[in-house]
């Protein structure tokens, strides 16, 4: 990337602006990952009214998402008229991993719920992001002490790609904010509790006072609770 480009992102605070510019400079080579959650809610609103068709919205189906995260998916793309393509796991790889390990393996040890995730997320990541120049995320440091060290444009060596988190310092009012006066969809579990929101076995609401990612893999005893899709 040159940095005209760079310096243009890092900045211009303004994310339509900005993901307008990225459309027109890498067409077709720039993706963004949802998971439904309302940050990505916000990304998918300023892509889909701009009708930056330049770049493709993808979601990682991992087969165990919750019915509101479906219901979400489908919403929006009735909402926009616009697609949202989705990878799903392959099917050899899941089929060998439940036969040998049964259908809830996760709460068995984190070896198992990494396989899991590996297979269900990892894997399907892998192929969507091949050829990829940009990759847009609605990683938010508020939502882990880890993510704080991130940067909004950055360079990722796992998938040898620029990595651009444009929500990376919003605060959750910030987001709440925008979804209100926009009108965007947003997954209903958030209304009850809910703020990372994965996959349903994994997922929980959080109680009074818990930090942003207590919800996630709760069973396990570890401060640094990722997936593997941003180490
Ligand atoms: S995770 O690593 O713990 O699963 P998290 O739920 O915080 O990630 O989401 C951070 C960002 O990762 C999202 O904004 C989105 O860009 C991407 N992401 C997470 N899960 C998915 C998914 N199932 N499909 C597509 N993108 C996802
Ligand atoms: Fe499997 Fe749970 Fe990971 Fe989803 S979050 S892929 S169900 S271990």
């Amino acid at each position: 990337m040159n940095h005209e480009i760079s310096n243009q992102l890092k900045q211009n605070q303004d994310i339509r602006e900005n993901l307008k510019f990225l459309a027109e400079n890498f067409s077709g080579k720039i993706v963004f990952s949802t998971s439904f959650g309302i940050e990505d809610q916000v990304i998918t609103d300023v892509i889909f009214s701009q009708k930056l068709s330049a770049v493709e919205v993808f979601t990682l189906d991992t087969g165990r998402l919750f019915q509101e995260t479906y219901a979400t998916w489908d919403k929006t793309q009735i909402q926009y008229g616009q697609k949202i393509s989705a990878y799903y796991p392959n099917n050899k790889k899941i089929e060998g991993f439940i036969n040998e390990n049964g259908i809830n393996p996760f709460y068995e040890s984190v070896n198992l719920r990494k396989q899991c995730c590996h297979i269900r997320k990892v894997e399907p990541l892998q192929r969507a992001l091949k050829d990829v120049k940009i990759w847009i995320t609605g990683l938010r440091a508020e939502h882990s002490p880890n993510r704080n060290e991130l940067e909004i444009l950055q360079w990722d060596e796992q998938y040898e790609l620029y990595k651009y988190n444009p929500l990376l310092h919003w605060t959750t009012e910030e987001v709440k904010d925008y979804v209100t006066k926009k009108g965007v969809p947003y997954n209903v579990l958030h209304d009850q509790g809910f703020v990372s929101i994965g996959c349903a076995p994994c997922t929980r609401a959080l109680k009074e006072g818990e930090d942003f990612r207590a919800g996630r893999w709760w069973w396990e005893d570890t401060s640094k609770k990722e997936c593997g899709l941003h180490s």
